[in-house]
């Protein structure tokens, strides 16, 4: 049975449809947001989503995210840390060095995403020096007035690591929820030992990811960007 069959078959149950579109609006409303106002999440909001990060699934419920937020001067100390690494030209030394090498169709997209970015940004294919500050943007966190780090266990390897992307999806649909733009961040990923000593956290977590959020500001032209996503039938098969 197709799915507009399927949905014509059954009574409509107003709490479900009322959760179909919320689901899609939020869906269809999180984006990257790469600028922001200096205006902090309020505490109680910053708790609230932090909670509801807490729903989120994994295997064996073992809840391996650990998630260290920063702000005000905390979070000031990180970024002029991370800069001072990019300025001095110091290599990052992730804990999980990013080496896939995309060929296509991956390939492809990931020009897409770069291209549509630069474009917005007004960086030209050879303006290496405009390449360099947009990277750097990454690690002033978009000028956001926090950053959250998600690490796990150092033992753990991908199978967990799919709870901590879900984690990841649970906290930034929770801040669209809630007006807030966020940006994830592989890139954060790159100098862990700085986050390690800013929190105090032991050797035995390593850190996967960043997330910049905060308020959008509307006027920053990366946020004009809109990324598109393939056709369904790149990605999925259905079968019988
Ligand atoms: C795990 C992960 C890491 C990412 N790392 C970065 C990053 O380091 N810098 C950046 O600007 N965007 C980063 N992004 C954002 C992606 O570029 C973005 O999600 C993708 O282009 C789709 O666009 P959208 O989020 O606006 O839908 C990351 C996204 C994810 C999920």
């Amino acid at each position: 049975m197709n799915n507009a069959a399927h949905l014509m078959a059954r009574e409509p149950d107003p709490n479900q449809m009322d959760l179909n579109r919320s689901l899609e609006t939020l869906l269809r409303t999180r984006r990257s947001i790469r600028g922001f106002t200096p205006q902090p999440v309020p505490e109680e909001v910053l708790r609230k989503i932090f909670e509801l990060g807490q729903l989120s699934p994994s295997n064996c419920n073992v809840q391996p995210w650990r998630t260290f937020v920063a702000s005000g001067a905390v979070k000031n100390r990180l970024r002029d840390a991370f800069i001072a690494q990019i300025q001095n030209q110091i290599p990052g030394n992730p804990d999980y060095p990013y080496n896939d090498r995309f060929e296509d169709p991956y390939r492809g997209h990931q020009v897409r995403c770069a291209v549509a970015l630069f474009k917005e940004m007004g960086i030209e294919r050879d303006d290496k020096a405009g390449r360099g500050r947009a990277n750097l943007r990454n690690y002033e966190f978009f000028d956001a007035p926090h950053v959250a780090f998600i690490g796990m266990h150092h033992q753990f390897r991908e199978t967990v690591a799919i709870d901590i992307g879900i984690y990841l999806q649970t906290i930034m649909l929770a801040m669209t929820a809630y007006g807030i733009g966020c940006c994830a961040q592989g890139s954060l990923r790159n100098y862990p030992d700085i986050v390690r000593q800013e929190f105090g956290i032991s050797r035995d977590i390593s850190i996967l990811v960043g997330l910049s959020f905060g308020y959008e500001d509307t006027n920053i032209d990366a946020n004009r960007v809109r990324m598109t996503r393939a056709p369904l039938d790149d990605n999925v098969t259905f079968k019988g």
